[in-house]
């Protein structure tokens, strides 16, 4: 029998072109996935057209309107629990999150970063990468625990560094191949193959000791 669509909420802060592609992948029946709320901590963000465009509740919860952190996360948390949220998917959502929250979550929330995690957490990966004289670059989804970019990571991409490569060239690159990464983990999810456990990722019931890196054609 095939699964209930998994219930997720999309957390952005910007562009929303990851959850746009989650929105498409939904269209063409490609994932067996009901986003039931986004939310965006800033109020100029663009992804929240998105949202609007496809009927999808969303929210608007604003950091700077309250009085730290934990007031923040709290009220997040909230409109998370309210619409029902079984995995919760951070989508550049440029926001720290408390312990407190991470726990609430623990085990169901997942952020894609734009690098080979445990490289590179925070800001501006492509040129630390560029810095480094690294030869490939990448892009990955982890379980998230409290602190920046940390947890358990379950999936990556790979791309090489060329030549003349820069960040703008990178992030060009690794823009198409993020979301394609981004809807084939969520589909893991829906297929309820993925789980974790005391930090430890299982696949199809069996622990992962290196993050399934996608093969060319969506599969890993
Ligand atoms: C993506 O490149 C994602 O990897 C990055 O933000 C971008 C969001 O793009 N996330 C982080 O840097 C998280 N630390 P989008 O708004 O177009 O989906």
């Amino acid at each position: 029998m095939k699964n209930a669509p998994l219930k997720a909420a999309v957390l952005i802060s910007g562009t929303g072109s990851n959850l746009k592609a989650l929105i498409d992948a939904i269209g063409r029946g490609q994932l067996n996935l009901d986003i039931v709320q986004v939310v965006s901590n800033r109020p100029e963000a663009a992804g929240l057209g998105h949202a609007r465009a496809a009927a999808i509740p969303f929210s608007v919860i604003d950091h700077t309107d309250y009085p730290d952190r934990q007031a923040h996360d709290a009220a997040v948390a909230d409109v998370l629990q309210r619409a029902g949220a079984e995995l919760v998917v951070l989508a550049g959502y440029m926001r720290i999150l408390g312990e407190e929250f991470a726990n609430k979550f623990a085990g169901r929330m997942i952020n894609l970063h734009p690098s080979l995690l445990p490289l590179y957490k925070g800001l501006d990966t492509y040129d630390r990468a560029l810095d480094a004289g690294d030869t490939e670059t990448g892009a990955s989804i982890h379980f998230v625990t409290a602190g920046l970019d940390s947890g358990p990571v379950i999936t990556q991409i790979r791309i090489p560094i060329l030549q003349g490569d820069d960040a703008a060239t990178l992030k060009a690159r690794l823009g198409p191949l993020e979301h394609e990464l981004l809807v084939a983990t969520v589909r893991l999810f829906c297929e309820r193959k993925i789980h974790c456990t005391d930090s430890v990722v299982s696949f199809d019931g069996k622990e992962i000791e290196q993050p399934l890196q996608l093969k060319p054609g969506g599969s890993f």
